[in-house]
C-alpha cells in the first residue's frame, strides 16, 4: 500500500500560497493587510522579471550596502524611497489637503534637530556665506487667511555650494538652520541666501542605481520649512526657486506647483532694502503658509 505523506509546496504558486497563509493569522489587522499585500507583490515582482540567483544576490548585496551607507547623519534608506518616487507617494497619500492649504513635500534626509532658535530677519547663512543675500518673507494663515502668531518655522537649506552641514568637513557644527516664530500679525522673515540646485548624495548605493539607470541626481533649489502652530498640523514644506532648470526633473519627485516661488532682485538702496535692512544687492520671495486644523 502506497505511504501517504504531507504535501510539501513544490511551485512557484504553492510557495507563495503557502507564505500568504503563515500571515493569515496575523493578530494586527493592519499589519496583517501589509503584510500579506506585500508577499502578494514581492513574489509577482519575482516571478513577472524573472529573477535569477544573480541578480537576488545582488539585491541582497545593495540592501546591505545601503544599511552600511547610515549612521547618524546619512540616511541611505531615506535617500532611497526619495529616489524610488515612494517618498511622494506616501505624502501624497497621508496629506490629503483641504484646497488652499500648504502642501507639504519630502522631508528628505539633512534636517537636523536643535537649530538655532532666531529673531525676525535672522540670518541662517551667517556673516561669511558666499552667494546672494536672500530674504524669504510672508506669513502664517488659518484656513480663513487669519494670522497664526507664535508659529514655529523650522528652516534648513544647503548653502551655496550645494552642501548641507552634515556633508561639510565640520559636520558637527549646524549651519544654514534656524527657528522663526511668528508675530501677532503671523509674520516671518528669515535671512539666508538664495538657494542653489544640488546634487543628492551619490557615493553610496542609491548613487551607484541612478548612474546605472541613467538618471541624473539634482534637485531643483530650494528651503526647507517644517510650519507648526498649536491646534494646527504641522507641514513640511519646501520652497522652490521657480527659474530653476530642475523643476520638471527633480530626482526625488518632490516639486509641487504651488511651492514655486520668484526670487526678485533689490537694490540695497530700493524699498524692499530699506524693510529689511540690507545694505547689499539682494533677492525676496513672499509667500504665505496656511495651515489646516489639527
Ligand atoms: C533634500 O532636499 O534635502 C533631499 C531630499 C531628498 C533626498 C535628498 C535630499
Ligand atoms: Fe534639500
Amino acid at each position: 500500500m502506497a505511504m501517504t505523506r504531507a504535501a510539501t509546496t513544490t511551485t512557484e504558486d504553492d510557495i507563495t500560497n503557502e507564505t500568504l497563509r503563515r500571515f493569515e493569522g496575523t493578530p494586527d489587522p493592519r499589519l496583517r493587510e501589509i503584510m500579506l499585500s506585500l508577499v502578494r507583490h514581492l513574489h509577482g515582482f519575482v516571478k513577472e522579471v524573472q529573477l535569477t540567483e544573480a541578480e537576488w544576490f545582488e539585491a541582497v548585496g545593495f540592501l546591505t550596502a545601503a544599511g552600511q551607507k547610515c549612521d547618524d547623519i546619512r540616511q541611505e534608506f531615506i535617500l532611497l524611497s526619495d529616489t524610488m518616487g515612494v517618498s511622494m507617494v506616501v505624502d501624497l497619500i497621508s496629506h490629503r489637503k483641504p484646497a488652499g492649504a500648504t502642501e507639504s513635500t519630502v522631508f528628505g534626509p539633512f534636517h537636523r534637530p536643535g537649530a538655532p532658535e532666531m529673531a525676525a530677519g535672522g540670518d541662517i547663512a551667517g556673516p561669511a556665506a558666499r552667494g546672494t543675500p536672500a530674504v524669504v518673507h510672508g506669513r502664517v494663515l488659518d484656513a480663513s487667511g487669519r494670522p497664526i502668531g507664535n508659529a514655529l518655522l523650522d528652516v534648513w537649506q544647503a548653502n551655496s555650494d550645494g552642501f548641507y552641514d552634515s556633508q561639510l568637513p565640520n559636520h558637527e557644527q549646524l549651519q544654514m538652520r534656524g527657528k522663526f516664530r511668528t508675530g501677532p500679525d503671523g509674520r516671518f522673515v528669515v535671512r539666508t541666501t538664495r538657494p542653489v540646485h544640488y546634487q543628492i548624495p551619490t557615493d553610496g548605493p542609491v548613487g551607484q542605481m541612478l548612474r546605472a539607470t541613467n538618471r541624473h541626481p539634482w534637485r531643483p533649489a530650494h528651503v526647507h520649512f517644517v510650519v507648526s502652530a498649536d491646534g494646527y498640523e504641522p507641514v513640511t514644506t519646501h520652497l522652490f526657486d521657480s527659474i530653476d532648470p530642475y523643476l520638471t526633473s527633480d530626482a526625488v519627485f518632490g516639486v509641487k506647483d504651488s511651492l514655486i516661488v520668484d526670487f526678485e532682485a533689490h537694490a540695497p538702496d530700493d524699498e524692499a532694502g530699506r524693510t529689511f535692512g540690507m545694505d547689499t544687492a539682494f533677492v525676496t520671495a513672499e509667500y504665505d503658509f496656511v495651515l489646516k486644523p489639527r
